[in-house]
């Protein structure tokens, strides 16, 4: 089975968020399941340095409107081939994938990603050597190539596409059509417009052969409002070709018995080493050393999605428990700002750093004592996987991949061995503190505590499992060929 699984973010070469991390592991863990999966990205600044001496000339695109971008050859660290599309101009930008260095998006983010949609429906086409038979799209930026495919004649690979977050649709005004050289008469609710607008992401999910998004919860959610962002009823629509797969995660890079960037490597037999990397995480934040009290910590784009706003209402309550706060984030500016005045008002209490830090990251997983994770919404979610890890219990909110992937602590869950966390149902700030008090009481309780550690740490989110779903789903969908749309609206 071929598969070109076309993406936006890459892990370590690019990455603003789970899709990165899921980018690189996914087509590894497809390949070690026989299926040869290689990765179409753009070539941003870091892309091209890293294939630098290491890529060869695959082909030339000629694809107007979009002026001609080259095709390397090359391959991922981690040795997943790797397809590059090569245009300066759209991408070896100072900056940010999406956004330019002042942090306003780039301007003509429709003709970047409309160029890499259009990329890869090309390579989904007979022509070269190597032929995939399913392209996988992933989020809007990848969202017009099944459009494109829905039109360009002859034969084509089967499609997939996988939402990794609903909230961004990749919404643009009419005029794009144009500017991109899509046909008016795609232009209908039956196609890419979007209440007057053209929207990549509405694109994909009109014209792929079958979607998919990361978790079985977040897949029902998002088939009604307010968690559907207006395309409910095209995915209630279409649910029969809607699966959730669960993401798993790179449990080499996220393994407290290996990993480099931590103070104190450690396994469940061996906790007690946990201290030494909360001693460290205490200093990085500048909180007061001393035991006793828990130490909470986050990690998290600020980004309403997060709810890290309800966090920040009670992080007053949270520190008279008594209980200690790391949290390393950043985005929305008011965010930053509430943080930062809340590490202002309790000082050697509350830490914040504010930035993008990957080996900090590490360690706040290795040094916190309980993670959280307050998600108005969360598709998957891949913090709450390595916190459990790492032997940090989660507090987290009954939604999407969180529900799916943590089990609240209960008389029962505990008897049965497989409480690991803490949920709360209600998006509030009341109930996040009744999350966060319960979790604090539990740490008191040495033995309870070291039960749900190694809990979290005994299961398995490797992706072996999630990539076996994927393949049977390509297997499925190219055993009957041809466009859903060629069988009729529902067949
Ligand atoms: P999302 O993709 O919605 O941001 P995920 O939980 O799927 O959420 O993935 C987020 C990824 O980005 C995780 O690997 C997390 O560790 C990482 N991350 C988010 N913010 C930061 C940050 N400020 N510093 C380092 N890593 C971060
Ligand atoms: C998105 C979601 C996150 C998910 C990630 C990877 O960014 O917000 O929940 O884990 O994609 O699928």
């Amino acid at each position: 089975m071929k598969v070109l699984f076309a993406t936006s973010e890459a892990t370590p070469l690019v990455k603003t968020g789970g899709l990165a991390d899921v980018s690189a592991a996914l087509p590894a863990a497809l390949r070690r399941a026989g299926v040869d999966a290689r990765v179409l990205m753009p070539g941003y600044g870091p892309v091209l340095g890293w294939v630098e001496g290491r890529a060869r000339l695959a082909g030339v695109l000629e694809l107007p409107p979009f002026p001609v971008a080259r095709l390397l050859e090359s391959a991922l660290p981690g040795g997943t081939p790797l397809l590059v599309l090569d245009c300066p101009a759209l991408y070896a930008r100072e900056g940010g994938p999406y956004h330019q260095p002042g942090g306003a998006e780039w301007p003509d983010n429709d003709f970047r990603f409309g160029l890499l949609s259009r990329a890869a429906a090309e390579l989904a086409r007979p022509g070269r050597d190597w032929v995939p038979q399913v392209l996988h799209c992933n989020d809007w930026q990848t969202g017009l190539a099944p459009s494109w495919l829905s039109i360009l004649p002859g034969p084509r690979a089967a499609t997939l596409m996988t939402i990794h977050n609903l909230a961004y649709q990749g919404l643009f005004p009419a005029t794009a059509m144009e500017r991109l050289g899509l046909p008016w008469s795609l232009f209908q609710p039956d196609g890419v417009e979007f209440h007057g607008n053209l929207s990549f992401l509405k694109a994909g999910l009109f014209h792929a052969d079958r979607l998919s998004t990361v978790s079985p919860t977040y897949a029902r959610e998002i088939q009604q409002a307010p968690l559907g962002f207006g395309m409910q009823g095209l995915l209630s629509w279409r649910s029969r070709y809607l699966s959730g797969v669960l993401n798993g995660i790179d449990t080499a890079a996220w393994n407290p018995g290996t990993d480099p960037l931590i103070a104190r490597r450690y396994g469940p037999g061996t906790l007690a080493r946990k201290d030494d990397n909360r001693a460290a995480l205490r200093e990085r934040f500048g909180l007061s050393p001393g035991p006793g009290r828990p130490l909470f910590g986050v990690v998290s784009r600020f980004a309403h999605q997060k709810g890290l706003d309800l966090l920040a209402e009670v992080t007053s309550q949270l520190v008279a428990l008594p209980a200690q706060l790391a949290v390393l984030g950043s985005g929305e500016a008011p965010l930053e700002a509430a943080f930062r005045e809340l590490a202002t008002r309790h000082p050697g209490e509350v830490g914040v750093v504010v930035g993008f830090d990957e080996g900090l990251s590490h360690l706040l997983e290795a040094g916190a004592d309980v993670f959280v994770m307050p998600s108005r919404y969360e598709p998957s979610g891949l913090n709450q996987m390595y916190s459990q890890r790492y032997g940090t219990p989660v507090v987290a909110r009954d939604t999407g991949g969180l529900a799916d992937t943590v089990t609240d602590c209960a008389p029962a869950t505990l008897a049965e061995g497989t409480a690991t966390g803490f949920l709360f149902r209600e998006p509030t700030p009341e109930a996040l503190l009744e999350a966060l008090t319960r979790a604090a009481a539990a740490f008191a309780n040495r033995r309870m505590w070291r039960a749900l550690q190694r809990n979290g740490m005994a299961r398995d989110f490797s992706w072996d499992a999630s990539a076996a779903r994927y393949a049977a789903l390509y297997a499925d969908m190219t055993a009957s060929p041809g466009g859903w749309q060629n069988a009729g609206p529902g067949a």
